[in-house]
């Protein structure tokens, strides 16, 4: 069987401004906002490292220094709860560390779209296949959804996408595919095209946010024309880079939600509550009586 290059690195474009958490998000990236206990950005990294990605590649912009303060050691507040005996705090800010040295973080300097963030992690990627995480996503799915991808690339290798179903009407707010004949775990991609007209959206499998890219979409992002919204599309550059290279859709088993908007960050963090054992004997039928108790204003 053909050995693939492994996928080591993974780029998390978080120069987004969050304009839809305002005002939440004046002095705050959305990135850090909690699902739960742990900032967004962290449900995605955690997602990525048990995919076995081993370094970190952060795109950022101004006002998002928190983000990297985040993934380092905070020293004082280790000797506090070192002296204070709270072993299971320290095991917590253990555990959301990257190991020394693995992290990187460049800036996007304009807001000129995904494709551009995705341009700007090209020097740090180099000449090697890599993971994409759209922070906006988290993920819910027992084996993780990049995990499940790093599985089929190992069968396939090529450019992995992937995709899960929307309702109809949704189809314009994302990149969609079309889906060319099965594999095992997923398909092949006859096509593409972001933010389609209402109406016009050739199927209602969208791009979920996790991808997994061969090097050469770097050239291409290089001369890429602003697409859909006036913006440098990935999607643009992907149609382009499938003339050349394999590319397959991956369908997502487990449940996305869009933290970009409230509904979707309100119901991650409803989830992700629920999904703690402890935490979810006690919210269900706190829920349960909210829902009943609380009338639509
Ligand atoms: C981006 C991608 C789109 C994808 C979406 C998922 O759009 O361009 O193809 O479906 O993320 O969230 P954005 O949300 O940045 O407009």
């Amino acid at each position: 069987m053909t050995e693939f290059k492994r996928v080591r690195k993974a780029v998390f474009p978080v120069a987004g401004l969050g304009t839809r958490f305002l005002p939440a998000t004046k002095a705050v990236p959305k990135e850090m906002l909690t699902v739960v206990d742990r900032p967004v950005i962290q449900h995605v990294f955690d997602e990525a490292r048990a995919a076995g990605i081993e370094h970190f590649v952060f795109v950022t912009g101004r006002n998002k220094a928190v983000i990297e303060d985040h993934f380092d050691l905070q020293i004082e507040l280790q000797h506090t709860l070192s002296e204070r005996g709270k072993t299971e705090a320290l095991a917590a800010l253990a555990d959301a560390m990257p190991e020394a040295g693995r992290t990187s973080f460049t800036r996007q300097q304009e807001p000129l779209g995904l494709g551009h963030a995705v341009w700007c992690a090209r020097d740090i990627i180099g000449n090697e296949p890599f993971a994409l995480l759209l922070p906006d996503m988290v993920m819910q799915h027992e084996v993780g959804c990049l995990s499940a991808m790093v599985d089929l690339y190992g069968r396939t290798g090529g450019n992995i996408i992937s995709t899960e179903e929307v309702p109809w009407d949704e189809t314009h707010k994302y990149g969609v595919v079309v889906k060319g004949e099965e594999i095992d775990g997923g398909f092949h991609l006859e096509g593409m095209v972001e933010k389609p007209p209402k109406g016009t959206a050739p199927s209602n499998l969208y791009i979920n946010g996790r991808y997994i890219l061969q090097p050469e979409i770097f050239d291409i992002l290089s001369s890429q024309k602003p697409g859909a919204g006036g913006e440098i599309q990935l999607t643009d550059a992907m149609l382009a880079l499938a003339d050349s290279q394999p590319f397959y859709g991956y369908t997502f088993t487990g449940r996305t939600f869009d933290c970009g908007s409230r509904e979707g960050f309100i119901k991650a963090n409803v989830a992700y509550a629920m999904w703690d054992r402890e935490m979810a004997e006690s919210l269900r039928p706190e829920l349960e009586a909210l829902l009943r108790d609380i009338k639509p204003v």
